[in-house]
């Protein structure tokens, strides 16, 4: 047999500045999203007759040629269900799905692709932690941590789960720029919470939390860490094992991959001690009428026919971006944000632009516009093709707390450019010139 597990042959696109370095040794080169955009069809789409300016990958990325056809190739080729037929397409079925487990577990480092569980996304490999450890592990007066600059998805599963326990929530403040108040955080700790839980990267101000001092602290106070790399896996090199969590999970649609693939990493003995969080077929290695014994994991965690061609989707993704290499990556977008910095408040008198210097953030970058909604704002750049997101990007609590309603965002991604972001600021200018600025 092939080895499934095998770096995905990719297109001279992606693969033609390798992070491994230059040939004549010096520093590898700058990634070139000029080239690679060659490998996103969906770029070459003119919405209302205009180029497709995409700038909101931080909801969800596009997907390279590779990710499309190895799913086509899935269905056209070899469709059978995996872990159960004994015949050949069965097979292939069986050892793809399996190998796109060992290139994401290369891709972050983990220590073993069983430590690899496959989710929908982000939320459920959360939802899965609160429901399956959270429910065991925490009882009357536990306390969780979270910060002011939380999805959604790593907020409202623990505020369930502390209702039903009679447990407790506490919140690490940020600065006015975004920045996570680790002072207060220290003082927290104080508390003995049973479990820290915060974002790797913030969706919305995109600042990049401080992961490796966070988690050490976590542990000397004796509480585990669950980390939420939704906005991190995509656009940084993430190494699963130098970070030190117990829990990381993440998106496969924010990193290049499809819909309906995403990833619960934990540690293997905590996986082991878990409950099943969902139960059915697959998930199981021996059912009698009255007892079951539970499957090994990761597979004691996947119950029923999962989403097997988005699985082989993921492991192309991540193989993709690996040749790119994410160092690469991560200096892309930081040069992106840079720019957008600095152009936009030059081209776009008055724009509020939020969160804390290039340096510290991810490839995302929210603004408003004084005196105009961020809904009539994205509305009007989409008639010039450009795409953003306007709203509260599911952090609700954030927007409170820095006193906004609502604001726009700009995010990156390894096939926006330069000009992407000009068009933003000529759009910009034309949203200020409608409403009479
Ligand atoms: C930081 C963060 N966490 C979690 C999520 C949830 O991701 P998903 O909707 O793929 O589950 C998102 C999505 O935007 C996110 O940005």
């Amino acid at each position: 047999m092939t080895d499934v597990a095998a770096p995905t042959p990719l297109p001279a696109s992606a693969a033609s500045a390798p992070h491994a370095g230059s040939p004549a040794g010096g520093p590898p080169a700058a990634l070139d999203p000029h080239a690679l955009r060659a490998d996103f069809p969906i770029l070459a789409q003119r919405p209302h007759g205009k180029p497709l300016v995409y700038l909101d990958s931080a909801a969800t990325s596009q997907k390279p040629l590779a990710v499309v056809e190895a799913m086509d190739r899935y269905y056209r080729e070899y469709n059978a269900n995996v872990h159960r037929g004994i015949y050949e397409i069965s097979e292939r079925a069986t050892a793809a799905y399996e190998g796109a487990r060992s290139k994401v577990a290369r891709f972050v480092n983990a220590p073993s692709a069983h430590e690899i569980v496959w989710t929908r996304n982000a939320t459920e490999a959360i939802n899965l932690v609160a429901y399956s450890w959270g429910r065991r592990h925490l009882g009357q007066g536990d306390a969780v941590v979270l910060t002011e600059m939380e999805h959604h998805a790593n907020l409202v599963p623990w505020q369930i789960l502390v209702q039903e326990v009679d447990g407790d929530l506490e919140f690490i403040p940020i600065t006015d720029e975004g920045i996570l108040r680790l002072d207060v955080y220290e003082v927290l700790l104080r508390l003995h919470p049973k479990l820290v839980a915060f974002t790797h990267v913030s969706n919305t101000l995109g600042t990049i939390n401080p992961v490796r001092e966070m988690v050490e602290m976590a542990h000397a106070a004796g509480a585990l860490v669950l980390v939420d790399g939704a906005q991190a896996v995509p656009h940084l090199a993430v190494d699963i094992q130098e970070l030190g969590a117990d829990f990381y999970v993440f998106s496969g649609h924010k990193m290049l991959g499809p819909t309906g693939s995403g990833v619960l990493w934990a540690r293997r003995e905590l996986l082991d001690a878990m409950p099943p969080f969902l139960a059915g077929g697959d998930m199981i290695r021996e059912v009698r009428l009255r007892r079951t014994e539970f499957n090994d994991v990761p597979w004691k965690f996947e119950a029923g026919t999962p989403d097997i061609s988005a699985a082989i989707g993921l492991g192309v993704a991540a193989d993709y971006l690996r040749a790119l290499g994410m160092d690469r990556v991560r200096a892309h977008e930081r040069e992106l944000v840079a720019y957008a910095l600095d152009v936009l408040p030059r081209e776009v008198p008055g724009i509020a632009l939020y969160g804390p210097p290039a340096d510290v953030r991810g490839g995302v970058v929210p603004f408003n516009l004084p005196g105009i909604h961020p809904h009539d704002v994205a509305q009007i750049l989409d008639r010039a093709g450009v795409c953003i997101r306007a709203g509260h990007h599911c952090t609700m609590p954030l927007h409170e707390r820095l006193d906004l309603a609502a604001t726009g965002r700009a995010s990156f991604s390894v096939f926006t450019t330069k000009d992407d972001v000009d068009a933003l600021a000529a759009g910009l200018r034309e949203v200020q010139r409608v409403f009479g600025g």
